[in-house]
C-alpha cells in the first residue's frame, strides 16, 4: 500500500549544494514528491520539531545546526515509504551506515547527517502536518 513520509534536507545538504543529487536519488528509488518547500527554520520551529530530543545532550547543538541555513522539506510517497526511506538514507551515524546509503555517501557526522526521515507511519503523519497544510498535501493529487 502507498504510504507517505517526511524528509528534511538539512542545512549541510543545502550549503554543500547536494540537494539536487539527493532529490534525484530519492526519485530514482521510486519516491514521488507530493509537496516540497525551502524554508529557514527558526529556533522555535526547530526546537518544536525535535522536542522529543529535548532532554538529550545534543539538543541545543541540533537546534543551532538546523537553523544555520535553509532546509528543504519534502512529503514523499511510495509503497512502504517510511521503512524504505530509512533504508535509503542509512544510519544516523554515517560511520555505521551501510555502503551506498545517502548518509554513508555524504554525511560528515551524527549531527551533520544531510537528511532527516520520519521513523514511523504515525510520526510521518505528525511531521508532514508540522510543515504542510492539508491543502498542500492534497492539491497535487488530482
Ligand atoms: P534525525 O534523523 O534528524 O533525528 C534527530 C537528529 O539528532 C539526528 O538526525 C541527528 O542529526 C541528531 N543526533 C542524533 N544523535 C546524535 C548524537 N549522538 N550527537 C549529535 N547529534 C545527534
Amino acid at each position: 500500500m502507498k504510504e507517505r513520509t517526511l524528509a528534511i534536507l538539512k542545512p549541510d545538504c543545502i550549503k554543500r549544494k547536494l540537494a539536487g543529487e539527493v532529490i534525484s536519488r530519492l526519485i530514482a528509488e521510486g519516491f514521488d514528491i507530493i509537496a516540497m518547500k525551502m524554508i529557514k527554520l527558526t529556533r522555535e520551529t526547530a526546537g518544536a520539531f525535535y522536542a522529543v530530543h529535548k532532554e538529550r545532550s545534543f539538543y541545543d547543538d541540533l537546534v543551532k545546526f538546523m537553523t544555520e541555513y535553509r532546509v528543504v522539506v519534502l512529503a514523499l510517497e511510495k509503497e512502504n515509504a517510511v521503512v524504505d526511506l530509512r533504508k535509503v538514507i542509512g544510519a544516523t551515524d554515517p560511520a555505521m551506515a551501510d555502503e551506498g546509503t545517502v548518509r554513508k555517501m555524504f554525511a560528515e557526522s551524527k549531527q551533520r547527517n544531510i537528511i532527516h526521515a520520519s521513523d514511523s507511519i504515525e510520526n510521518a503523519a505528525i511531521e508532514m502536518a508540522f510543515f504542510f497544510s492539508t491543502k498542500e498535501l492534497t492539491e497535487n493529487n488530482s
